[in-house]
């Protein structure tokens, strides 16, 4: 595929990239897993027969809907973690940086998904985890062995507090449950270091060799014709070799989020250098966990660093008007006189659904994909997402995940047979179906035109032929809550999104008009409820009902 699009315009700038989480997506080859798994050392870090391992999704299933993905109107598909590896973050914890887990496919069915993709016109991103290994990762069992191994330094590595061996070297604290960012090792009499869990030990960025060999994996991919890279835990790559303690009044928060460090900057200027001067010019989008706009901003860099950061906060708002407002508007000043663009997203892997935390109403959610999808931004949609899927109860006994995020991680339910499309031969899913699973799958929401997958569908066409939509300047106009409008506007064309957050009807005010720059509201080219068609193409009369979302393309 061709570095950018007519006028120079990267591809991901405003697209629209599709997060699937292969464990939960589909499992469409239960024969090639047997057939992989009986192949000697192949179960090396899969886990023991039973649910985790039959009702695990796979490439094979991520492939076979590739046209949902197609149809829908992405750009590109971001694939979570399928490298080998123990399971204890499924996936996160990268025993193999250039395989594929025996449970989830090969190689071959890699590269089969990739050419696919391509040929439907859909980018592949998949994920670089650069921060941690797996404990089992053979580097770390080498850098492990022996403090004179020649991988030690691989790693980080430390003396316990004023040198006591019964304290950790510094105050950190890990993420997912509670206890330090440290682990000792009895063997060497040292500790080391694990923003996540303590399976989960830090690389040490510092030593050129990491750099190098993360590299390397950098072209693996690119060499099997991926498009780009999210990267996990982007800000936590460089640290301060004095690892000096955090505040107090702040320690009692995951170093991972909160994580700064200068010297995060330069491995992203260099890697950044790396991917610019390849052909196809893959694409940076880096998970910045930092909550703080302005923070987020320096990712970056002078336009050297990430293409993409991710900006977590308005994902962190809930269904607040004035939070959304505030956060997106702060965004957009800060990126765009730099002709940056944010990545932002709803819902992901990691936080329960944006349906399940704005109440589980479906107007909500439609108003949401109605805000996301016109805003200026590169949009990251979680699967499952367009078909406004909620979280799925997990009792405490199928629970799995020690960060608590089963919920989010339900499977995608394709059709409204009791295996919902997956080839689960009896077995359970990893994970339980989310709510209603019989009646809310893709195969009923195709049929339906007034389903929400038809509004996502309805939201990328626009996005697609209206330029203005996807690329142009955005401008929010003067309103209270509970009404949040904004224009987009460019190549003399402009749209205006009005979004009404209360539960009652709402008229847009004359001020906002006023803030319009136009004589109208414009004509209704959509709304997140579905106008009948009828009223499309008619001026907007500047009510909004209940919880609703109308866009309007306003004249000349
Ligand atoms: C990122 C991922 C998350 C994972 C963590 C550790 O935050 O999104 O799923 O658990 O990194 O790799």
């Amino acid at each position: 595929m061709s570095r950018a699009d007519a006028g120079g315009t990267p591809w991901w700038a405003g697209a629209v990239i599709y997060q699937v989480y292969p464990r939960s997506f589909c499992l469409a080859d239960p024969d090639g897993r047997r057939r992989r798994l009986a192949e000697p050392g192949a179960s090396r870090f899969a886990p023991p027969d039973g649910p985790l391992r039959a009702g695990v999704g796979d490439l094979e299933g991520v492939r076979r809907h590739l046209d949902h993905l197609a149809r829908l109107g992405v750009d590109a598909v971001w694939l979570c973690p399928f490298y080998p590896s123990p399971g204890d973050d499924f996936g996160y914890d990268v025993a193999d940086y250039c395989d594929v887990d025996p449970l989830l496919g090969d190689l071959g069915d890699l590269d089969r998904l990739v050419a696919e993709a391509h040929s439907l016109g859909l980018r592949v991103l998949v994920d670089w985890v650069p921060n941690h290994t797996s404990d089992r990762h053979p580097w770390f069992v080498e850098s492990r062995s022996s403090r004179f191994s020649r991988r030690r330094d691989w790693y980080v590595w430390r003396k316990g507090r004023d040198g006591n061996p019964g304290l950790p070297p510094n105050n950190w604290r890990r993420a997912f449950g509670d206890g330090p960012a440290w682990s000792y090792d009895d063997a060497s009499g040292e500790w080391y270091l694990h923003l996540f869990l303590p399976s989960q030990p830090d690389l040490n960025w510092s030593n050129p060799e990491v750099v190098e060999a993360m590299e390397a994996v950098l072209d693996f991919w690119l060499e099997r014709g991926v498009d780009g890279f999210r990267i996990d835990v982007a800000h936590g790559l460089g640290k301060d070799p004095a690892l000096p303690d955090l505040p107090p009044e702040r320690a009692w928060l995951p170093v991972a989020a909160q994580h700064d460090d200068e010297r995060t900057h330069p491995i992203l200027r260099r890697l950044r250098a790396r991917l610019d001067a390849h052909p196809r010019a893959p694409v940076a989008l880096g998970e910045v966990f930092l909550l703080d706009a302005t923070r987020v901003a320096r990712y970056y860099g002078a336009g050297d660093e990430l293409h993409l950061a991710f900006d977590f906060v308005p994902m962190f708002c809930g269904f607040d008007p004035r939070c959304l407002r505030r956060s997106l508007q702060q965004i957009d000043e800060l990126l765009s006189p730099a002709g940056a663009w944010p990545a932002l997203a709803l819902s992901s892997h990691d936080r329960p659904r944006h349906r399940t935390r704005y109440g589980g109403s479906e107007r909500r959610a439609r108003l949401a994909a109605v805000l996301l999808l016109t805003m200026r931004a590169t949009a990251v949609l979680y699967a499952g997402e367009e078909l406004g899927l909620e979280d799925a109860t997990v009792l405490e006994a199928d629970r799995l995940d020690p960060g608590g995020r089963d919920p989010c991680r339900a499977p995608v339910p394709w059709t409204p047979d009791p295996d919902h499309g997956w080839a689960l031969e009896g077995s359970r899913p990893w994970l339980p179906w989310p709510p209603e699973a019989s009646t809310r799958h893709a195969a009923s929401q195709w049929a339906d035109e007034t389903s929400i997958l038809h509004l996502y569908r309805e939201l990328l066409a626009l996005r697609r032929t209206e330029p203005a939509l996807r690329l142009g300047e955005l401008r929010f106009l003067s309103s209270a809550d509970p009404l949040v409008a904004f224009v987009r506007s460019g190549g003399g064309r402009s749209h205006a999104t009005f979004c009404n957050f209360g539960d009652a009807p709402v008229r847009v005010p004359a001020d906002a008009l006023g803030s319009l720059g136009s004589p109208t509201l414009g004509q209704v080219v959509l709304s997140s409820l579905g106008r009948p068609a009828a009223h499309r193409d008619e001026p907007f009369d500047g009510v909004l009902g209940p919880e609703e979302a109308v866009v309007t393309r306003l004249a000349g």
